[in-house]
């Protein structure tokens, strides 16, 4: 798979770092509640696992999943629910977690619905935010890293399913996925 990876962006050691930083930071913000962190299948799963436990005040997790880019890598602006939450958001601080925020469609989305259901606040987290490909603006209350505009895999980022189980946060070669997109 290392072959595939033409440069790493951020180690394993650096992407611990910024969760620890980030989950302190909700913990000083949300001191006295009982935030609700909903995370965005698939792509999340590795950035909460780790913003999760480096939160030191009660928080609870729930997942929502909806269709994102597919077997490409460019966003078709169209967002789609594939999974709901279990929990009732009612009254609820909500903290979406995102591993990259992109044109920011599917969070404008995601919030819209969400703020629907009467929660008390939402907030966004996102550990990357490719800020130069915005379309829409988005409020970013926790931020990792911001990266350019180049298409990055690892620590739950994938390309077409692959790469999410990388520790590190690499640019994917160019020939990947353009090799892919002729076949
Ligand atoms: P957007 O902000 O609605 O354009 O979409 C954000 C979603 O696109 C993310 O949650 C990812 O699933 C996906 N995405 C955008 N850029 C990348 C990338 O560089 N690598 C992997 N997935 C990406
Ligand atoms: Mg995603």
């Amino acid at each position: 798979m290392l072959e595939d990876i033409k440069e790493v962006l951020f180690s394993k050691e650096q992407l611990e770092e910024c969760a620890k930083r980030l989950g302190e930071d909700i913990s000083r913000d949300y001191e006295g509640k009982n935030p609700l962190l909903i995370g965005v299948l698939k792509g999340s799963v590795v950035f909460m696992t780790d913003l999760m436990r480096a939160i030191s005040i009660p928080c609870e997790i729930d997942f929502m999943a909806v269709s994102s880019y597919g077997c490409s890598d460019r966003s078709s602006g169209a967002v789609k629910f594939l999974k709901d939450l279990d929990t009732d958001i009612a009254g609820r601080d909500l903290i979406i977690v995102e591993d990259i925020l992109d044109t920011g469609l599917t969070l404008t989305h995601l919030t819209k619905v969400l703020s629907a259901r009467n929660a008390a606040s939402i907030k966004l987290c996102v550990l990357l935010d490719k800020e130069e490909r915005r379309e829409v603006n988005v409020p970013v209350a926790y931020r990792g890293f911001f990266v350019k505009n180049e298409f990055v895999v690892g620590y739950g980022l994938d390309y077409a399913g692959k790469y999410r189980n990388l520790p590190y946060i690499g640019v994917l070669k160019r020939e990947i996925y353009e090799n892919s997109a002729k076949e």
